[in-house]
């Protein structure tokens, strides 16, 4: 039995999708108000519970042969950074321990890309601390360390340009980005489960297609059919905004540290992930012509 944390997540639905085009046994971890629609729909085996509580992981890990670890906190609800340490950190240091007791032959475990970038960032701090754990926890791991997921650049982004005309942005107009579609990604982490080049390693992995910001703009102009606008935002003036909250607010959302989260471009070579999976990858820019031609898509939750 394979299991997953976090499968009603926009990665996760996917993961759950491709496992069961490979006919592959698969268990979720689901929260009580989570929406299992597609979950349920591809008929996965659920199990209710939450990754904070040891008793849930313990039972949804009995007889486990593989975990695969793609929760995350919803970043965009505004989580305290504490969260992260409780959440992600300890949901994982608690699987992993089980993961060793099952003696589960794969632990897949889903990262930042450009760690160095989220240093100040807890979400980043506990990522790397998660991956550590990993690395010495005796477990055969594959660490995916992912640029930017495809809905994020759909959802997030591209809702709000096709509602305001404009977004405001902190990375520089000739810094790129290379968004993964979610499928692709899936695919190399259920590859990763029985491929022995994955095994102990840490990948980063991203899409085909890589833009400045400036072609990002041009290209959202495209398939929204009208000019939109980025505003970039000066990364200084940002951090000085952001220390000011964070004087405000006692740090509890370390605002300087998001702001470096989405600071700077978001890139990375992707040679060793193509050497790895050997995947065709699907285009971003066909991807969000399809998102937009759908439209409305998912609400980010
Ligand atoms: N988005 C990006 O651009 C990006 C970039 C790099 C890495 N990543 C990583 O990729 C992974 C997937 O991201 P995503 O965008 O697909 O995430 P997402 O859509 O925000 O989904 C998060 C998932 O985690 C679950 N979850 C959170 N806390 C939980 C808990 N205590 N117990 C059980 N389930 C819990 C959520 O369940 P509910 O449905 O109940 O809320 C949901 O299924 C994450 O590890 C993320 O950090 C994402």
């Amino acid at each position: 039995m394979n299991v997953l944390i976090g499968g009603t997540g926009f990665l996760g639905n996917a993961v759950a999708e491709e496992m069961v085009k490979r006919k592959l046994p698969l268990r979720c971890l689901v929260r009580k108000d989570s929406d299992t629609s597609k979950l349920k729909q591809l008929g996965v085996e659920l199990f209710e519970g939450d990754a904070r509580d040891n008793n849930s992981l313990k039972k949804v890990t009995e007889g486990a042969e593989s975990v695969i670890s793609s929760f995350t906190t919803r970043l965009f609800k505004r989580p305290k950074a504490a969260y992260f340490w409780d959440n992600d950190y300890q949901g994982n240091f608690n699987l992993i321990q089980l993961a060793r007791e099952q003696k589960v032959k794969k632990y897949i475990f889903v990262s930042y890309w450009g760690l160095a970038k989220f240093g100040d960032f807890e979400h980043g701090k506990a990522k790397k601390s998660v991956e550590d754990l990993l690395k010495i926890s005796g477990l055969d791991y594959t660490i995916f360390r992912v640029t930017t997921l495809a809905t994020d650049m759909s959802v997030l982004l591209g809702n709000s340009l096709k509602k305001k005309g404009w977004a405001p942005m902190f990375m520089k107009r000739e810094e790129k980005v290379r968004p993964i579609l979610l499928e692709d990604l899936a695919r190399c982490m259920v590859d990763a489960l029985d491929n022995k080049r994955a095994s102990y390693k840490v990948v980063e992995v991203a899409g085909e297609e890589e833009y400045t910001f400036v072609e990002l703009r041009d290209l959202f102009s495209k398939v929204l059919d009208k000019k939109v606008r980025f505003v970039f935002v000066p990364s200084k003036l940002a951090y000085f905004v952001a220390g000011i909250i964070d004087i405000l607010t006692d740090r509890v959302y370390n605002a300087k540290g998001l702001v470096s989260a989405f600071t700077g471009g978001s890139t990375c070579d992707i040679s060793e992930m193509k050497d790895i999976f050997s995947i065709n990858q699907g285009s971003f820019a066909k991807y969000l012509e399809d998102y937009f031609q759908n439209s409305p898509g998912p609400e980010k939750k």
